[in-house]
């Protein structure tokens, strides 16, 4: 055996080059001997009643040629008219996944090494040839075909010896996920050609902290090719995140194909070609489902809806009101759905029987909005005609039961944004789950009053911040916004966002009702084009913090210092994946250890 080394005392990372996890492991020993890994390395693993032997080169080329395309195409999910997926495609993907991802989409870590640094000599070498995975429990055939919400065992256990044998453990085929995309992380490509670790050997136990770790992207805002979101999806995925939240809907376009309500997207879409159809949602929820992440998808009512105007405009109230839209919604157009109206139950009836029968097979919740909703608009809704809380706050109550009556229905949980707990205190199910975005006292609300909620305070966890006002001022009162900042200024940088601990503040009878948090692309400024970028590496803060929690062992904060090498090491293992991430810090700062620091205490 060699030196072992246990991260989590010793700053090893600053002195040697980054033996970087992203997000860290729960605990991680490694040595510092240098293994190769064979090109042609076969996957073994244990189910309930075979051993398979698995060989990447050649076993998968003859299973997967006939039927499944997608095992060769890169980055291609075969579309499986909405069955969900089995725990063993799951880990088919992630073996796919491993060995292209150590052999064709690794880089060569010299930003991580002092000038004059030689790669391992590969004469003599030892090789991994297997690779052994041993799903420890029977999987029962409901667990693996969906992500549930908590119920999946996310743990692995990793260990690596010396001379060269893998063995990945766990409790669930997620969980094998997970181990097997840690195990890409120990591996760096060789200028000379294949891939090693200086790290064996290597013991690991992994666990997430909190159950729901996720992204938002709002896909309204700004229209993304499908590409895009599941480019999003696999970082997402690579940074050990289980949800990816689609903000699907908004005021200003409806991009989701809703076949028994053609017009809606047809008319609501930016353009009738820029929409989700049906094989697109089913496939976007696919890719994320055989990843281990489940698709979260957001109806944002009954505000945020002005889109459905454009094909039902009897459903809406106080459609983009100008110039003062301002006093009617948080953006223009303004707009919403009416609150008193048989006609909007009767739509939201078929709209939802509609979508959630294809969420479903994939997803274990839904998200219902209710953010942002202003109540001027209900003095011109001529099914109210008030804006008194007194008046709308029972119609609310009943337009929320109605909704979440049908989500449960159709097998779902609801998810609900705060406001309609903290602002319009409503009644909600106890199933529900609650979505905090403008407080940590108002997360410290929510779980008082005894909801399951998700974190992501706007001044911590927004990515769109920082990026100037979208609004164009006339000149006479130009200068009074001078110099349009927007309402979350400062950018978020990633040392602000890894800062951020979702349970302070929280007493600890509560904390077991905050289950996670997501981070949040909201896109009026970003779209394909800027999108990598806005969203990589600052995401990746937020991911480690819901695996590995913002304490460290000993119950400090963690460390920026013993951080930032790890991220900037996931940050080209992005970029080899092909995601633009932003760098955070020079290579000098990373060749040269501790020197770019202010107060390390070592
Ligand atoms: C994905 O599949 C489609 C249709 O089968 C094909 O046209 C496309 O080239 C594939 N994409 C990649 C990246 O392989
Ligand atoms: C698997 O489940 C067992 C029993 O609940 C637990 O002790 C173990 O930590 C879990 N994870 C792994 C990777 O073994
Ligand atoms: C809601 O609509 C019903 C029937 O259309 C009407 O009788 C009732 O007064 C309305 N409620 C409010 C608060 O306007
Ligand atoms: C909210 O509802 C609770 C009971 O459901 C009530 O006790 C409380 O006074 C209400 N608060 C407001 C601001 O209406
Ligand atoms: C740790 O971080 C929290 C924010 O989560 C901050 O309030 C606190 O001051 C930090 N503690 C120390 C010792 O720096």
């Amino acid at each position: 055996m060699g030196l072992i080394i246990n991260l989590s005392v010793a700053l090893i990372a600053l002195l040697q080059g980054a033996s970087a996890i992203w997000p860290i492991p729960t605990s991680y020993e490694h040595g510092e001997s240098v293994l190769f890994i064979a090109e042609d390395v076969s996957f073994h693993w244990t189910d309930t009643d075979e051993l398979y032997d698995k060989n990447v080169q050649k076993t998968f080329q003859r299973r997967f040629a006939q039927d499944d395309q997608w095992w060769w195409a890169s980055g291609n999910v075969s579309l499986k008219d909405g069955q969900g997926v089995t725990g063993q495609e799951i880990q088919d993907y992630a073996i796919k996944q491993t060995h292209r991802t150590i052999f064709q989409k690794s880089f060569v870590p010299w930003k991580f090494h002092e000038r004059g640094w030689k790669e391992p000599d590969c004469k003599g070498a030892t090789y991994i040839e297997s690779i052994y995975l041993e799903l420890q429990r029977e999987e029962k055939e409901e667990e693996a075909v969906k992500t549930r919400v908590g119920d999946v065992d996310e743990s692995y256990r990793l260990s690596l010896t010396e001379d060269g044998k893998a063995t990945i453990r766990a409790n669930s085929s997620v969980g094998i996920a997970r181990g097997l995309n840690t195990f890409t992380q120990l591996f760096f490509k060789h200028t000379g050609g294949g891939a090693y670790t200086p790290w064996a050997p290597v013991e690991i136990y992994d666990a997430p902290v909190f159950q729901h770790r996720g992204l938002n992207m709002d896909v309204a805002r700004q229209w993304f090719p499908v590409a895009d979101i599941k480019r999003m999806i696999d970082a997402a995925a690579y940074n050990k995140m289980n949800r990816f939240h689609l903000h699907v809907t908004d005021s200003q376009s409806w991009p989701l194909e809703i076949p028994s309500l053609p017009d809606l997207a047809e008319k609501g879409a930016y353009r009738p070609d820029l929409v989700y159809s049906v094989d697109d949602f089913n496939e976007i929820q696919r890719h994320a489902a055989i990843q281990g992440v489940e698709l979260i998808t957001e109806i944002d009512m009954p505000g945020h809806t002005s889109s459905i105007w454009f094909s039902r405009p009897e459903l809406i109230a106080a459609y983009n009101i100008q110039p003062d839209w301002n006093t009617y919604a948080a953006e223009p157009p303004s707009g919403t759905l009416k609150l008193n109206s048989s006609e909007v139950d009767d739509f939201l009836e078929t709209l939802l029987d509609d979508l959630i029968l294809r969420i479903s097979p994939y997803s274990t919740h839904f998200h219902t909005g209710g953010d942002e909703v202003n109540r001027n608009a209900y003095e011109l809704d001529d099914t109210v005609r008030s804006k008194e809380y007194s008046v709308l706050q029972p119609l609310m109550q009943k337009f929320i039961h109605r909704n979440h009556d049908q989500v449960r229905r159709l097998g779902l949980t609801p998810i609900v944004w705060e406001e309609m707990l903290l602002e319009w205190n409503l009644t909600l199910g106890k199933d529900v789950i609650v979505q905090s975005w403008r407080s940590d006292e108002a997360l410290a609300q929510i779980v008082a009053r005894g909801h399951k909620a998700l974190a992501g305070n706007y001044k911590y966890w927004y990515l769109d911040c920082g990026k100037g006002q979208w609004l164009d001022f006339d000149p006479s009162v130009a200068a009074d916004h001078w110099p349009y900042n927007d309402y979350c200024a400062p950018f978020h940088n990633w040392r602000l966002i890894y800062s951020y601990d979702p349970l302070a503040g929280i007493p600890s009878s509560h904390q077991h009702l905050v289950i996670g948090g997501e981070a949040h692309m909201w896109s009026e400024q970003t779209d394909p084009v800027n999108l990598d970028r806005m969203v990589w590496p600052r995401a990746a803060a937020v991911a480690e913090i819901l695996w590995s929690g913002a304490k460290d062992k000993e119950g400090r904060n963690r460390s920026q210092i013993e951080a930032s090498p790890r991220l900037s090491e996931m940050r080209e293992r992005l970029v080899a994946m092909g995601v633009g991430a932003e760098p955070i810090q020079m290579p000098y700062c990373l060749m040269e250890g501790t020197q770019c620091q202010l107060g390390y205490k070592p």
